[in-house]
């Protein structure tokens, strides 16, 4: 398959992760996580209990990504927590869909602001984030479990009513 093929944009529909998720999503986790992966208990704990939205991206009726905001009474920021895409179906519309979904739900629970961490290292996953929109407001040095330094970026939503994240479709 060439190159420009294989980054043809995909159809997804994104749609609130189950329990039935649970095997797909450790299944992401291990292909895109080397260290500090999340676990059956604890995605179980962020599907059940959690003040949080775990969303996931479906092509072909398999899941290809997945995405997951923690929501905090205290104050109106939103968090991505976690996002992954399958290795396969990457480069093709997946990643920005799910992002663009979390941001979705996050507004309609009258969030005002999307936060993150990112690797400072993770290229791909920054030029994700400033392409949508975020910006970098701080760095912390020692963040992950290698040392390593964390970027934090910011977006702010905009208040609008907008659709729920059950039910939404994106692509071509
Ligand atoms: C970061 C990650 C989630 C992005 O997901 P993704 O599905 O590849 O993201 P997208 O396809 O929406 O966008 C990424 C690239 O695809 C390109 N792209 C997006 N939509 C496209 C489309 N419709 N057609 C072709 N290319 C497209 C973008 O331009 C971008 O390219 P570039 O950044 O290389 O220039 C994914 O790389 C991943 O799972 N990484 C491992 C886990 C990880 O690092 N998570 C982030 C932790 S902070």
């Amino acid at each position: 398959m060439s190159e420009q093929l294989a980054r043809e944009p995909i159809q997804v529909h994104i749609r609130a992760a189950r329990q039935g998720d649970l095997d797909a999503l450790l299944t992401l986790e291990t292909g895109a996580f080397a260290q500090d992966r999340l676990n059956r208990r604890r995605f179980r704990y962020l599907l059940l209990h959690a003040n949080a939205c775990t969303l996931v991206a479906e092509n072909e009726g398999c899941v290809r990504g997945y995405v997951c905001v923690l929501f905090s009474r205290a104050h109106l920021h939103a968090r991505i927590y976690s996002i992954a895409v399958d290795a396969h179906a990457r480069g093709r519309g997946a990643g920005t869909a799910l992002l663009a979904a979390a941001e979705a739900e996050s507004n309609a629970r009258r969030c005002r602001d999307m936060r993150l961490e990112v690797h400072d290292r993770n290229a791909k996953a920054i030029a994700l984030y400033r392409r949508c929109g975020y910006r970098m407001f701080a760095e912390v040095d020692d963040y992950y479990p290698e040392h390593g330094r964390a970027l934090r970026f910011e977006k702010p939503l905009p208040h609008a009513p907008l659709r729920a994240a059950s039910g939404w479709s994106h692509g071509p």
